[in-house]
């Protein structure tokens, strides 16, 4: 193995900032989808002349995508290996953009945006996972922080292109041009190696093997994570066996799920999707709305390298306590400056104030840390399994959460939806201390014998 592998070992580091680098570009992809729907549905509702329930399922076809690919990415990133799935995730996502660009139809549009949905369901399920099996311990949480960075770039990229394009009113541009990207991040994966886990899976060790020294750099270490992978794999993947017949399993699936719900449940998309619309709630005109929602976009991904810089630090918990209790404080005084009705212009400027706020304390918390957690809490043979379940809920909440926000805000009000989501908020900051592991700077190996010794949940990373 070394013969292969000596030539290899030069740079650890560089291999491994470029493993993670170019794997986090999936985030990119999903950023650019999230954000890009907000400033073209105006323009697609005046061409083809459709109404507000037609322009709800234009949206909602990306989410549900999403749910359905990520359901199928557990079997499919086992069956192909992470790297095959990113790659089709990424030509699934370069097909699915042009489609959008030329859709001929509403139905066909809707359509476009499900096969884009397949891709970010494929690809937000096998990144993160990619990530936590080629990261080491020490970075792991850092490297996956990465791959939000990603996400919130690519949303701001997409605010950025809308408001460049809403002069024009160009919608197929706006769609299409995340083509560009797409394609790039498809040639970008090819140098990627396959993920060791994987390959030890399949009974390819001396590959595991070789993989793992150009990460590491170091040939006995190699050997050894290689070795303890093999040891953890005496008994094969079989998510859905386990989770039938383990309820140390079935706690690990349950806690993903419920940290997706939560993360979801912040009202982060809410924004994302609606800025204008809430901007305009706020008594602003158009120009205002577009320049704050960009700013909203720039404050979600400079909060992001907090969370980065926090992570391997300060550990998950603190940093959730942190970013719940900022976001529901932010949301807090929205709701309230709204009931009182925002009639300075003093007032109307702290209600941005907070919901950048409340995005910031997203962006540096549950934002990031979420992913992190739920690649890092499932044992190796049902982690494809127990990912692909929390990563369906991460998109089903997403759906909910898009598909109610008007309702709400035209069936109890304004004030009192932003005041929901602030008590729901509070309510996380709950679930967290009694529910959520510390997990910095543990091994997985670890974490799954603690969870499988029948710990409690938020004992498991001790
Ligand atoms: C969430 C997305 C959200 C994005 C915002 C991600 O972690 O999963 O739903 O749109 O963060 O930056």
């Amino acid at each position: 193995m070394n013969a292969i592998a000596q030539p290899l070992v030069a740079r650890p580091r560089t291999a491994i900032v470029l493993t993670c680098g170019l794997a986090a570009l999936a985030g990119l992809m999903f950023g650019l989808d999230i954000g890009v729907i907000s400033g073209a549905q105006q323009f697609i509702q005046k061409e083809f002349g459709v109404g507000d329930r037609t322009i709800e399922w234009i949206v909602s076809a990306m989410m549900l995508g999403a749910a359905i690919g990520a359901l199928g990415a557990g079997w499919l990133s086992a069956a192909l290996g992470r790297k095959r799935s990113l790659v089709l995730a990424g030509a699934l996502f370069v097909a699915g953009s042009l489609l959008c660009g030329g859709a001929w139809s509403p139905a066909a549009l809707i359509v476009a945006r499900l096969v884009l949905g397949l891709a970010i369901g494929v690809a937000t399920f096998t990144a993160p996972l990619y990530l936590a099996e080629v990261a080491p311990e020490r970075i792991r949480g850092a490297m996956i922080g990465m791959y939000q960075l990603m996400i919130t770039l690519g949303i701001l990229l997409a605010f950025l292109a809308d408001t460049a394009l809403s002069a024009s009113g160009n919608w197929r541009w706006m769609l299409g041009v995340i083509a560009i990207p797409g394609a790039l991040f498809l040639l970008g994966l090819f140098p990627l190696p396959e993920s060791p886990r994987w390959l030890v899976m399949r009974g390819r060790r001396a590959e595991a093997e070789v993989v793992l020294c150009r990460l590491r750099g170091d040939a006995a270490q190699a050997s050894r994570e290689a070795g303890e992978i093999k040891a953890q794999l005496r008994t094969p993947q079989r998510g859905w066996h386990l989770f039938l017949e383990n309820r140390d399993f079935r706690r690990s699936v349950g806690l993903g799920v419920l940290l997706q719900v939560m993360q979801q449940f912040t009202g982060i998309n809410v924004v994302m999707y609606y800025a204008p619309r809430i901007f305009q709630g706020m008594g602003y005109a158009t120009g205002a709305q577009m320049k704050f929602t960009a700013l909203v976009g720039l404050v979600n991904v400079l909060a992001t390298f907090v969370a980065i810089a926090l992570v391997d630090r300060w550990g998950r918990k603190p940093i959730l306590y942190a970013g719940f209790a900022t976001m529901a404080t932010g949301l807090g005084i929205v709701g309230a400056l709204m009931h009182a009705g925002l009639a300075t212009h003093g007032e109307q400027w702290l209600a941005v104030a907070m919901l950048l706020v409340f995005i910031a304390g997203f962006a540096m918390s549950a934002g990031p840390l979420i992913w992190t957690l739920c690649s890092e809490v499932q044992p190796l043979k049902g982690r494809d399994f127990g990912i692909a379940c929390s990563t369906f809920t991460n998109w089903a909440a997403n759906m909910l959460v898009g598909l109610t926000f008007l309702s709400l805000l035209n069936g109890i009000g304004q004030a009192e939806t932003f005041g929901l989501y602030a008590a729901l908020n509070v309510l996380f900051l709950v679930f967290t201390r009694w529910l959520v592991p510390e997990t910095r700077g543990v091994s997985l190996e670890r974490i799954e014998r603690n969870l499988m010794a029948g710990k409690p949940l938020r004992r498991i990373g001790r």
